[in-house]
């Protein structure tokens, strides 16, 4: 056999194998699809984050494997047909130097080609869609949450990886387990909040909101309808006093004292969720050092051996930054203040809240069910009450409602996804601040109305002060 070989023998002889044989269709057939379908996709055609898998994740994977294929196979013929051994390289054979060309220009365009394939596959696992509707059965809940949020324009990666390096590689580590986990079905439903390896909100959030930018009062005006037959529309008015955090350490006040970096709270929580507090301490940057201790504690050391230790940032508070699920009667109130439900409609605050708690199983239809519900309690009432579009309406609003917030599939309901960020059911804010966290000598984390908001009105009709701030007086 001549020993100056052409690409075509070489391939040739590899075939004799099984092994290189496979290898040689898989290189082909890979790296062939893979040319064609990134040059479609260059020119804007536009794939699904699924195809996107397909074209740059599993083709590349292919081709990469019959790379890997081919020197086993060109071994294991040199083991079985001696006579056919493919030649080793001799640089003063112009045979061979011809064919280190063709090597040396076929790795050039795998390395181009795996260049491309992990550059479109990094962008890819990045996009929002990728992160949204890929796992889509999973992530369900939370992209339509995201999606009406305030920030529906922020990527998923902004809080989740954040820039830098290491968390980029974290984070393609703890995606490629969560395939896995969708893969064998072995996530939990729901998905387990707190997150436990959430970045440091300094390199996510601070990226966008600086500490300083916080200042002063905000006054909120929220609609609040009462469950009587008018749905009466009252208003509550708050000043939350939001308050600022200073990088340069000076005193400032209000909600976002926290944020200052001068002053630093950490505490133990006892429970998986941190909703148990017993243990808080506050840092100074003059060197103090406060410990607040819960009077239900009973044993200081234990918790301090046993529980899980942090220290405070956004994310204690703003732990629905974006994924914020509503509850039943501010989803109805909210729906009512903006016309999505009729005011008209007597009754509608209480029997709307009532039926959107109907229990709907997977697979079962929302509107069937809450449309039967919201149908009986009217049924039990006066009978012309409400006419038959009307509750077709209504039911309609509300299984949009629905839909925004409970997930079957994913076991998400009311109340899976509580807020921090206030005190629902003596939680959030007052986690810490109920009073009975106090410290040596009788200093308490405040518990006073007035702390954190002045309460201008609470569910009042036309208060004086609504005048005043709209200026309709
Ligand atoms: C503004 C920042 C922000 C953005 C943007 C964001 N997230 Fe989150 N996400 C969070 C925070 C904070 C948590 C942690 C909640 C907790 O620990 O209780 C979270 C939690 C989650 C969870 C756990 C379940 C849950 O509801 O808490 C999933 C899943 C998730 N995010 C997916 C996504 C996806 C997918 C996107 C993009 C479509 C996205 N996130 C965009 C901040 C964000
Ligand atoms: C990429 C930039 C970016 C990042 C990162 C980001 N945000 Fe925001 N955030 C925004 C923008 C822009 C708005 C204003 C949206 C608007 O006014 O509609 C906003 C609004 C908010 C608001 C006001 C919401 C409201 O009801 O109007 C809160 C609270 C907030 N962000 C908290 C957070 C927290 C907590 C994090 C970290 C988990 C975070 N943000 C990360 C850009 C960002
Ligand atoms: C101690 C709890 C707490 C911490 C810690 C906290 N916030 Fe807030 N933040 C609040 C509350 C309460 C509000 C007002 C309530 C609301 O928006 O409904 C608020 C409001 C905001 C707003 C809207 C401000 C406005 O003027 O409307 C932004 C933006 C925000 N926070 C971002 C952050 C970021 C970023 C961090 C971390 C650096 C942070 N917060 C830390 C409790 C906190
Ligand atoms: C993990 C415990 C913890 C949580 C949760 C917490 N705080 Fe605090 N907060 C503290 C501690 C500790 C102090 C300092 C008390 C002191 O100085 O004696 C404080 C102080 C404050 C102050 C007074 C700042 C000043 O001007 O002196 C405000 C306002 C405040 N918090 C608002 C909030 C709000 C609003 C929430 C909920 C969204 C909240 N905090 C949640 C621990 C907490
Ligand atoms: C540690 C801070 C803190 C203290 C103390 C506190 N609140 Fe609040 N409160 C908040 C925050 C933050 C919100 C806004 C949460 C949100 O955005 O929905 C709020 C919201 C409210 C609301 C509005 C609820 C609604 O309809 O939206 C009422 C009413 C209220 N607080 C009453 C009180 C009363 C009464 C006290 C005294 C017993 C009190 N708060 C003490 C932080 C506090």
């Amino acid at each position: 056999m001549s020993r100056g070989r052409t690409l075509l023998d070489f391939i040739r002889t590899i075939s004799l194998d099984p092994i290189g044989a496979t290898g040689v269709l898989m290189a082909t057939f890979g790296g062939g699809l893979f040319l064609l379908f990134l040059i479609l996709s260059l020119s804007g055609f536009p794939f699904s984050p699924y195809i996107g898998i397909f074209i740059y994740i599993i083709l590349p994977a292919i081709l990469l494997l019959g790379l890997v294929l081919i020197p086993i196979g060109r071994w294991r013929i040199g083991r079985k047909y001696p006579g056919e051994r493919p030649p080793l390289f001799d640089l003063t054979n112009p045979a061979h130097q011809k064919k280190l060309g063709i090597v040396a220009g076929l790795t050039v365009v795998n390395v181009l080609l795996f260049g491309a394939a992990a550059y479109e596959a990094y962008h890819l696992s990045d996009s929002d869609e990728f992160c949204g509707t890929v796992c889509h059965k999973v992530m369900e809940p939370e992209w339509t949450a995201y999606q009406t949020s305030p920030h529906s324009r922020v990527g998923c990666v902004a809080c989740h990886i954040g820039p830098g390096a290491g968390w980029f590689v974290r984070s393609k580590l703890s995606g490629a387990r969560q395939v896995l986990a969708v893969t064998f079905n072995t996530y939990s439903h729901p998905i387990e909040t707190p997150v436990r390896n959430l970045r440091p909100a300094r390199e996510t959030c601070e990226q966008c909101h600086w500490p300083e930018k916080f200042h002063g009062d905000r006054v909120d005006v929220r609609h609040r309808f009462q469950e009587d037959e008018e749905n009466t529309d009252t208003v509550t008015v708050l000043a939350l006093h939001i308050g600022g955090g200073n990088r340069k350490g000076k005193p400032v006040s209000g909600i976002h004292w926290h944020t200052n970096p001068a002053n630093v709270v950490s505490y133990v929580s006892t429970d998986f969720s941190r909703e148990e507090i017993p243990w808080v301490k506050l840092e100074t940057a003059d060197g103090n050092v406060v410990e607040f201790v819960s009077e239900d504690c009973d044993d200081v050391d234990q918790v301090l051996a046993t529980g899980t230790h942090r220290t405070m940032d956004c994310m204690d508070c703003h732990n629905r930054p974006t994924h914020i699920y509503e509850e039943p009667d501010r989803a109805v109130d909210l729906a009512l203040t903006d016309g999505r439900l009729d005011k008209g409609m007597k009754w509608i605050r209480r029997e709307g809240v009532r039926a959107l708690r109907t229990p709907v199983a997977e697979g079962e239809d929302p509107y069937t069910k809450i449309r039967a519900a919201l149908g009986q309690a009217y049924a039990k009432r006066e009978p012309g009450l409400v006419t038959e579009a009307q509750l077709d309406d209504a039911s309609k609003a509300l299984t949009k409602i629905w839909s925004r917030n409970v997930f079957p599939h994913m076991a998400v309901t009311w109340g899976t996804y509580p807020t921090f960020l206030g005190h629902q059911d003596d939680g959030g804010c007052f986690r810490c601040h109920d009073g009975l966290h106090v410290a040596e000598g009788g200093r308490t984390i405040p518990d006073d109305c007035e702390t954190c908001h002045a309460l201008l009105a609470e569910e009042e009709q036309n208060p004086e002060i609504l005048e005043l701030i709209s200026g309709t007086n």
